[in-house]
């Protein structure tokens, strides 16, 4: 039986993040100042073990999850991911993919297709090497995570979408030539509005560029038109030039919400429940496994949770939301 929340909402997509570390700091997500080398990273023994995440996501796939997604911090600087891939890949019906900064896909696609995952999604904000730089703070250059879309490409990791987070100020001259280059590649390419995860990239609405702009800036250029839904949920409001050269998609988080049909549950690193991006509180998954629960009684602790479950902050968001103390994206994923 699929579990349903207090707003009628099935869950449906499981969202977990392998690692709370990355070899990025993008400075809407971990700011170097709070991210530095003096920074608490969760101690080995208190992340999940491939096997309880996998014990895990059989329960959650027999209560009606179809897409399970990886996430971080930077899943692939998880050690020996792959062998996850191949367990989680063993679950039957499961749309099986991966959100990733792009930069070891060179190294890992290969065996991450071996092992079974179906698609993925790479973050890429910028084309330009002085801005995307500028927003990984760690010097990663374009070419690199180009060359590691190529080869998720080559063995098939498809369709490829790519992920640009918008920052006024930072990317926005990013904004048509990511759009021109993508078109021409063929791969999905999504502008996500800038949000106020977490609580230490010091969000301000200003910064905001929404995608009602975006659509313009590119429509102004590349005519578009709207197109439907691929699944009821979908994040993305999704667009299509009309010329017939493909799609781009816009996550209108902060100016469009699209709390109303979310079914999205996110287990972190260490095994915390949580039932919204933008939650206070995880419900600890990690205890339960440990102590001798049995699947039963895991089933009926996350029915509970989520049968109790009314989030919509997006629809919520205020002035007075934005310092509440915000679990942090890279415990949680996108
Ligand atoms: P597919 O449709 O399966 O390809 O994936 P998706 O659209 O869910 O894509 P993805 O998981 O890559 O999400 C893209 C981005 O949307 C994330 O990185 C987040 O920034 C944002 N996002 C995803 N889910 C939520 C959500 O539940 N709430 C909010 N506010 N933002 C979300
Ligand atoms: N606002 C919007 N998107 C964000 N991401 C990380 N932090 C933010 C934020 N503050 C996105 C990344 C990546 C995914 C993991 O989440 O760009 O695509
Ligand atoms: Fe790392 Fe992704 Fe966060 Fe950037 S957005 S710091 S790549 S987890
Ligand atoms: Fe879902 Fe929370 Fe995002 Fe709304 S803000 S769509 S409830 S994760």
């Amino acid at each position: 039986m699929p579990f349903t929340d207090l707003l009628n909402r099935p869950l449906r997509d499981l969202r977990i993040s392998v690692t709370d570390r990355c070899n990025f700091r993008c400075v809407y997500c971990m700011p170097k100042e709070i991210f530095g080398s003096d920074y608490h990273y969760l101690p080995h023994d208190q992340v999940l073990t491939f096997e309880e995440i996998t014990r895990l996501a059989r329960m959650f796939a027999a209560h009606g999850v179809k897409k399970i997604r990886l996430t971080g911090g930077e899943p692939l600087v998880r050690k020996g991911l792959t062998l996850l891939v191949s367990m989680l890949s063993q679950i039957p019906d499961i749309d099986l993919t991966m959100t990733t900064n792009g930069s070891l896909l060179p190294r890992y696609a290969q065996a991450l297709k071996d092992a079974g995952l179906k698609r993925i999604s790479v973050s890429l904000d910028s084309l330009d090497n002085e801005v995307f730089k500028a927003m990984n703070d760690v010097d990663f250059p374009v070419e690199k995570v180009l060359e590691g879309m190529e080869t998720a490409q080559k063995v098939g990791l498809e369709p490829i979408k790519v992920n640009m987070v918008v920052k006024r100020g930072m990317n926005e001259s990013s904004i048509l030539p990511m759009a021109r280059f993508f078109r021409e590649k063929g791969y999905i390419l999504r502008f996500i509005e800038y949000m106020d995860v977490g609580h230490t990239n010091g969000w301000r609405m200003d910064d905001v560029i929404s995608a009602k702009e975006i659509v313009e800036i590119i429509n102004a250029e590349m005519p578009l038109e709207p197109l439907d839904p691929n699944y009821t949920g979908e994040v993305a409001e999704r667009w299509r030039y009309k010329d017939g050269s493909g799609e781009i998609g816009v996550i209108a988080s902060v100016t469009q919400p699209f709390c109303r049909d979310c079914n999205r549950a996110r287990l972190s690193a260490e095994g915390k429940l949580y039932t919204c991006l933008f939650a206070v509180k995880g419900h600890d998954l990690k205890s339960l496994l440990r102590g001798g629960a049995t699947d039963e009684e895991i089933s009926q602790f996350i029915a509970r949770v989520w049968g109790r479950r009314a989030d919509r902050y997006s629809e919520l968001r205020s002035e007075n939301t934005v310092d509440l103390p915000k679990v942090e994206m890279s415990h949680i994923g996108g």
